[in-house]
């Protein structure tokens, strides 16, 4: 089940962060969203602009990958960006993860390009969905 964060689940997103190799999540203007079930398997957070969503972190739980986890909570961001008037997704990721990207461009995303220093120590990779 897809919820809003709480509380309760932020030191378990955060360690699901940390495991995956990113940066501690800061205090900013998210929209967090948990993906459910005995545990938390995933979850992803986003920023809203104008016209623009830019997912800041869409992470699975390396435990639970495999399962439609990340489909289903990429679906949410869709749906609701679509419901928001929102025309353009944007996310950065790792630019040797290929297969985040090719997770990516298989769901309708194209590569924009290399984001130079967009990690504490690696280059990151813009992709963008129009909707
Ligand atoms: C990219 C990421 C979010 C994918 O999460 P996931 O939960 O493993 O994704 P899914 O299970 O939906 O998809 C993975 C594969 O499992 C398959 N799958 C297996 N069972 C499935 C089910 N029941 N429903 C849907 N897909 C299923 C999918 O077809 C998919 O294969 P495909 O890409 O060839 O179509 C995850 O690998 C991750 O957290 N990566 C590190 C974090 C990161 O870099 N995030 C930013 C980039 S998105």
């Amino acid at each position: 089940m897809i919820t809003s964060c709480k509380p309760k689940h932020l030191p378990c997103i955060q360690l699901i962060n940390e495991k995956a190799g990113f940066k501690k999540i800061k205090d900013d203007d998210y929209t967090i969203k948990v993906y459910e079930q005995e545990e938390v398997e995933g979850f992803y957070i986003l920023k809203y602009y104008d016209k623009m969503v830019e997912i800041v972190r869409l992470i699975v739980d390396w435990v639970f990958r495999g399962k439609g986890v990340g489909s289903a909570l990429l679906t949410d961001i869709i749906l609701n960006a679509k419901i928001r008037g929102v025309k353009r997704v944007e996310i950065v990721v790792h630019e040797q993860d290929d297969y985040s990207i090719n997770w990516l461009l298989k769901r309708g995303f194209v590569g924009v390009g290399v984001e130079k220093n967009y990690f504490k120590e690696r280059d990151g990779y813009l992709l963008r969905r129009e909707l």
